[in-house]
């Protein structure tokens, strides 16, 4: 089967098996069908954070299991348990509908809320980490279903164990949010904050976030794109000053100990925004997101990646990391041990 309606940057690789799960019933059944076989599996939920570079062994489940249950508990709080395979926008257009606090910064990013935990999704001053009581999980080999507190995620940003050690071994089959019922709006980030006017609303934020994502970052459906495609660099106060007295008008974030620069800065001030090679491109309106106009295959735009990281290394000394998923999953190496 073709995973090119499967990935949003719509590469045409395949998969060997390839399943989609309704329920969590026939998502133990495909389990046990992999494990019988020695198949490994690989689930992907909307395919708007991956990056798929060659075809992948075993069988792929696409996550569509669904369904939607609010529990309002007495005072401020609201639980909102919804199973992976929903829409995350359209969760937040249902959260805001009823009133609820917590995710309208986070409204327009595409994808499942499956998928949100594994990168611990973020916009506009918050991630979804903020947010996350618990998430439901499925163990590949036993199929064993549990629960596991928000906190004991590694949920750091864009990252978490679900991208990092727990990566083959578990899947997420339903996330638990913890929203609010009284007015609590985060309005601080600087693309955001320049365009209130008076006492902002809950649905007049989340319009206000829908339309400056609408105006700076393509629409998958149009442009084959994975959002951001590198993460911002995280770096030391040292280095941060230095790279201040080269570039005045570096942006930057306080971060923790250190800074978070803005990588699309980076990118566009190296004169990447808008360029072309081959099918592919850096998009004209925003430096950090990579765009797909022709290609089937990959391999443009892991080239495309290794010359803009080698120039912005050139250029300020500064690692670009990638942001979205690499498919198929490699194995896992843990640091101090060498497989024989
Ligand atoms: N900038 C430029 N040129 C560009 C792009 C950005 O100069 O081509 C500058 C902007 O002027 C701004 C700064 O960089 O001062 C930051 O830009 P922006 O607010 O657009 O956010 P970002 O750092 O590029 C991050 C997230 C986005 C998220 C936005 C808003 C990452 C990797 N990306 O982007 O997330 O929507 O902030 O919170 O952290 C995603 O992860 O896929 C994603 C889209």
């Amino acid at each position: 089967v073709s995973l090119a309606a499967y990935n949003t940057f719509r590469f045409a690789y395949h998969a060997e098996y390839f399943a989609i799960a309704e329920t969590l019933d026939s998502l133990k059944k495909l389990l046990a069908w992999a494990n019988h076989f020695n198949q490994t599996v690989t689930m992907i939920g909307g395919g708007s954070n991956l990056l798929i570079s060659a075809d992948v062994t075993g069988l792929v489940i696409i996550n569509r299991l669904s369904g939607i249950n609010a529990r309002e508990h007495r005072g401020n709080l609201v639980s909102l348990t919804v199973a992976a395979g929903e829409n995350w926008h359209q969760v937040v257009a249902f959260a805001v509908q009823e009133g609820w606090f917590g995710i309208e910064n986070l409204a327009l990013i595409p994808g499942t809320i499956g998928a949100a935990p594994v990168q611990n999704i973020g916009a506009y001053g918050v991630e979804i980490k903020d947010v996350l009581a618990r998430v439901q999980v499925i163990d590949k080999t036993s199929g064993d279903v549990y629960w596991i507190n928000a906190r004991d995620c590694g949920f750091a940003y864009r990252d978490s164990y679900f991208k990092g050690k727990w990566k083959d071994k578990l899947l997420i089959t339903s996330v638990e949010l913890s929203l609010k019922k009284q007015a609590d709006l985060l309005l601080s980030y600087g693309g955001l904050s320049d365009r209130i006017e008076g006492k902002p609303s809950l649905a007049s934020v989340f319009k206000l976030v829908c339309d400056v994502r609408s105006e700076k970052l393509p629409d998958p459906t149009m442009l084959a794109n994975s959002g951001s495609f590198f993460k911002n660099p995280i770096i030391s106060q040292a280095i941060h000053s230095d790279l201040k007295v080269r570039f005045p008008n570096l942006v930057s974030f306080p971060f923790e100990d250190g800074f978070k620069l803005a990588a699309g800065w980076l990118i566009d001030q190296a004169g990447w925004k808008g360029k072309q090679y081959q099918g592919v491109g850096v998009y004209e309106k925003q430096a950090l997101v990579l765009v797909n106009y022709s290609e089937e295959n990959a391999e443009p735009l892991l080239e495309l990646e290794a010359k803009i990281k080698q120039s912005i290394f050139e250029l300020y000394g500064v690692e670009l990391e990638r942001e979205p998923v690499q498919l198929p999953l490699t194995p896992l190496i843990e640091t101090g041990h060498v497989e024989a």
